[in-house]
């Protein structure tokens, strides 16, 4: 990944990595924390409110923000999660820290997950709490294999097309296809009518979303 980095603060005073070589952010720069809340939580996890039990596949576990977020949403709806994140390329712990999420999360007696869950090791099943077990993943996406038919829900929040376009690429999006279960969702923030037309050709049904503050839409693709 990108040598040069910095640590900005995003617009409702999360932060977030930046890269200003290729113009590129781990998260939108109109608000990290509320995008993340608003595309993967508001409209991923809150559509499986009648379930106990989920199954979650991270593309990019990056800073850990969203991992910090599904503990606290597993605590909080008292849901069972299993959740697996695959990065190829982790950041340091020092950038974790310098990040400071363990201040975003309403509930003290998760604050510390915030830079431990970088210290945990990788590829091997952790039970953070009792409703939420984490696998993080050590591999290109390219390379892995997702489990046929596990997952009921897909982050897919790899850096954007424009940078980055082989996360993208129909052979990609089969692959998450084929990781879902019956009825499961891919949710990401990307709205790029190519990247619809891919979801729609590896067979998802493709809905548009209002996006976050700052972005018209987002997109949905059940299977
Ligand atoms: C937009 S950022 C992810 C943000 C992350 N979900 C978070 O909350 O911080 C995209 C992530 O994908 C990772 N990545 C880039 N190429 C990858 C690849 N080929 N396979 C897996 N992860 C990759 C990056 O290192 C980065 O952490």
């Amino acid at each position: 990944m990108q040598k040069n980095r910095e640590i900005i603060t995003t617009a409702d005073g999360s932060k977030t990595i930046f890269f200003p070589d290729i113009n590129e952010n781990y998260h939108s720069h109109h608000g990290a924390l509320q995008e993340a809340r608003h595309v993967f939580f508001k409209n991923g996890l809150d559509h499986f409110s009648g379930r106990n039990e989920l199954t979650v596949f991270e593309v990019g576990f990056g800073t850990g923000l969203n991992t910090l977020l599904a503990i606290e949403y597993a605590e909080h709806h008292r849901k069972k999660i299993t959740y697996h994140s695959i990065e190829a390329f982790p950041v340091s712990l020092e950038e974790a820290g310098a990040l400071d999420y363990g201040s975003l999360t309403g509930n003290p007696s998760l604050k510390t997950w915030a830079t431990d869950l970088h210290l945990l090791s990788w590829n091997e099943e952790h039970r953070l709490t009792d409703h939420f077990r984490l696998k993080k993943l050590l591999s290109k996406l390219e390379d892995y294999s997702l489990e046929t038919a596990f997952y009921d829900c897909i982050f897919f929040d790899a850096f954007g097309p424009r940078v980055q376009s082989e996360m993208w690429a129909p052979e990609i999006l089969k692959k998450m296809y084929e990781g879902l279960k019956k009825e499961g969702l891919l949710v990401t923030y990307c709205a790029k009518g190519q990247v619809k037309r891919d979801l729609k050709s590896a067979g998802f049904r493709v809905e548009a979303a209002p996006g976050p503050p700052g972005k018209r839409e987002m997109t949905l693709a059940w299977k």
